[in-house]
């Protein structure tokens, strides 16, 4: 099966007579796969009740023709000006009380039993007009879901949540720990999401409130699927997740109800940071899709970062487009196909820039769709062979966003991108893992920064361990429970004894220390107190700071402050995690390919032979700078990816 290539194509903006140009167009650039339709529901309903198809019909036409199948929107992210002037409680409303106004995008509320059912009403009506149709290929499920609403909708709904949750007031009370501040509730009408109030809001009413948001969303999305499944089976049904700084919803459970993975890219950073950031995000898609295949539903042909919109240097974005192929991508797909403009995101940038065609950035797609031809798509089942997990939980991750907690330093998402880049570095390809999952067949489990941790989980890395696994924590992993309550008797409460240690205080620092091995560390120290493990590295002071301790048949590594990558590196060297990687120059065994991505600007030996599939002619001694490569293992078989269900 080929690999899908493509973006989002919005014909809307477009005057019909461009419509067959842009077909063209896309023929000439290899293009198989658009979406369509993300943000049109105030053309498809341009009135309540009353449709206008005819535009989207002669649009999907064009593409059938062409044979280019079409990843068809359900284009609930943003309700037409008529339906929030007609329905204002449909709004949403920010946690400071501010009522939205139409005129962006994602303005509803997910609990509004108004949109709710709006948002059934126009997906079955496109569901009944489109099924059976031949470009029809993929269903997309509104976009990027994350907009939380503080509204009374909302309220009502997340009350009937926490009901659920945990069927007594007095289990709440508790669970919340109410008693703090005089906050105990005595009926149920008295909770409200968490809104703007005088001091610190409570931890664990904003993890719920985090864990609400993330269900409702999903009910919204489980209830279109369903009605499109109904009407056509065996179309599958797929959401763009938005990945990086955002996590706005739970996503190991939200893979479970999808029929395809799809993620949506931008990286923050530039250069080698993001080729990082790409790995990092293709190995998290392929993860949650249970080690195999997914979909890279959407990046950009520039870098669109806070401050700027900056082109990708010449070749980038085929490296970074093979960095997802290789990890398991059944396509290559960016937002969006031709750059708007007008409208709020004009100076996006697209596959057709508003140079058109005869243009750097259009050359550069069109080699890319000649490329991808000749690259087969990953078959169904298990990716490749990744051995090391990285435990990954956005609950704990929410945990850690709030105020209050005794750094503001600690951040969840650079502790698991460090533990990705330096294994990356070093041509360890990793995996995720959520963790309770079964971890038995990991050679090592690191665990970023993981404040909070399940009796469960904590029972399941123990157990890891004894097993005869090699677990690597980083510090502020295992200190609260599920409702965000410190785990008392020392830290890290859930992790103690199978860390060997007890951590009397923590001690957040205000510069660098440097230890007595492992370089500098910053951010945070402890006071760590043996109960096994042994030191490995010392603060300045003579305290524990890095240790090991044999437990079982394994080993447990503590890292009881922030280091540098390098020390980081030397810890996981330790612990017998290295790789024979060149630094810059990407391998990822894909089932029976082999993909090498040269992101340096040297030369560099090639660590692969054999033909190569892009140019069809054999792998040269050297990879030119910035060069990629893509040819048969030599050395198929072996373990599967562990985490694959
Ligand atoms: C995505 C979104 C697209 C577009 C893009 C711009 O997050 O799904 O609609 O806004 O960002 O980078």
């Amino acid at each position: 099966m080929p690999l899908w290539y493509g973006g989002d194509h919005n014909p809307e903006q477009w005057p019909e007579q461009m419509w067959a140009e842009d077909v063209a167009l896309m023929r000439r650039a290899g293009v198989t796969l658009v979406t369509v339709g993300v943000f049109s529901w105030s053309r498809l309903e341009p009135s309540e009740g009353r449709y206008d198809f005819g535009w989207l019909d002669r649009a999907l036409g064009l593409l059938a023709d062409a044979g280019i199948g079409v990843d068809l929107a359900v284009p609930t992210a943003s309700p037409p000006p008529w339906f929030s002037l007609a329905h204002p409680d449909a709004l949403t409303v920010t946690r400071d009380g501010v009522r939205l106004t139409h005129g962006s995008r994602d303005t509803y509320c997910v609990s509004a039993p108004a949109y709710r059912e709006a948002s059934l009403r126009i997906t079955r009506v496109l569901g009944e007009r489109y099924r059976g149709h031949p470009a029809l290929t993929m269903w997309h499920v509104h976009n990027e879901y994350g907009t939380p609403c503080h509204c009374d909708h909302s309220a009502a709904a997340f009350r009937a949540w926490l009901r659920r949750r945990y069927g007594t007031l007095d289990a709440l009370n508790d669970a919340w720990t109410t008693a703090f501040w005089s906050q105990r509730y005595s009926d149920w009408e008295q909770i409200t999401p968490p809104r703007a109030t005088q001091y610190l809001p409570n931890p664990a009413q904003a993890l719920d409130f985090r864990r609400f948001v993330s269900d409702e969303m999903l009910a919204h999305f489980r209830e279109q699927r369903d009605v499109l499944r109904e009407l056509t089976p065996g179309v599958p049904v797929t959401t763009n997740y938005v990945m990086a700084g955002w996590a706005s919803v739970d996503h190991w459970k939200w893979s479970r109800e999808v029929d395809l993975v799809a993620i949506d890219h931008y990286p923050s950073g530039q250069g080698m940071a993001a080729a990082e950031q790409s790995a990092f995000a293709a190995d998290l898609a392929r993860s949650w899709a249970g080690g195999r295949p997914w979909l890279l539903m959407e990046q950009a042909t520039g870098y669109v970062l806070g401050p700027r919109v900056t082109p990708k240097e010449p070749g980038e974005i085929a490296r970074h487009s093979l960095q997802h192929v290789a990890r398991g991508s059944k396509g290559v797909m960016f937002f969006q196909w031709r750059a708007s403009r007008g409208g709020a995101e004009q100076w996006h940038p697209g596959m057709v820039p508003h140079a058109g065609p005869d243009s750097r950035v259009f050359r550069e797609i069109r080699a890319l769709g000649e490329a991808l031809k000749r690259i087969p798509a990953p078959p169904d089942g298990p990716v490749l062979d990744a051995e090391v997990a990285i435990l990954w939980d956005e609950e704990a991750w929410w945990a850690v966003q709030g105020p209050g907690l005794p750094s503001a330093e600690i951040d969840y998402l650079s502790a698991a991108e460090q533990a990705h880049r330096v294994l990356w570095r070093q041509g360890v390809t990793a995996c995720f893992a959520h963790p309770s999952h079964d971890l038995t067949a990991c050679r090592a489990v690191l665990v970023p920064s993981l404040y909070l941790i399940s009796d469960e989980a904590a029972r399941n890395l123990a157990a890891y361990v004894e097993g005869g696994g090699t677990l690597v924590v980083s510090f502020f992993s295992g200190i609260a429970d599920e409702h965000t309550r410190v785990r008392l008797g020392g830290y890290p409460g859930a992790l103690r004894e199978v860390l060997g240690v007890r951590v009397e205080e923590f001690r957040p620092l205000a510069g660098p220390v440097t230890l007595t091995d492992f370089g500098a560390a910053t951010v945070w120290s402890e006071v760590v107190h043996l109960h096994g493990a042994e030191a490995v590295a010392r603060y300045p002071g003579g305290g524990p700071a890095v240790t090991r301790h044999r437990f079982g048949d394994g080993t447990a590594w503590y890292v009881s402050t922030r280091l540098g990558d390098s020390g980081y590196a030397r810890v996981l060297a330790r612990a017998g995690l290295t790789g024979s990687g060149v630094p810059g120059v990407e391998v990822v065994r894909r089932r029976d390919l082999v993909f090498a991505i040269n992101h340096t600007g040297d030369e560099q030996p090639a660590p692969v032979r054999g033909i190569d599939l892009i140019t069809g002619d054999p792998v040269p001694g050297v990879l030119r700078p910035g060069e990629c490569v893509v040819a048969a293992r030599e050395d198929t078989g072996g373990p599967a990816d562990p985490r694959a269900r």
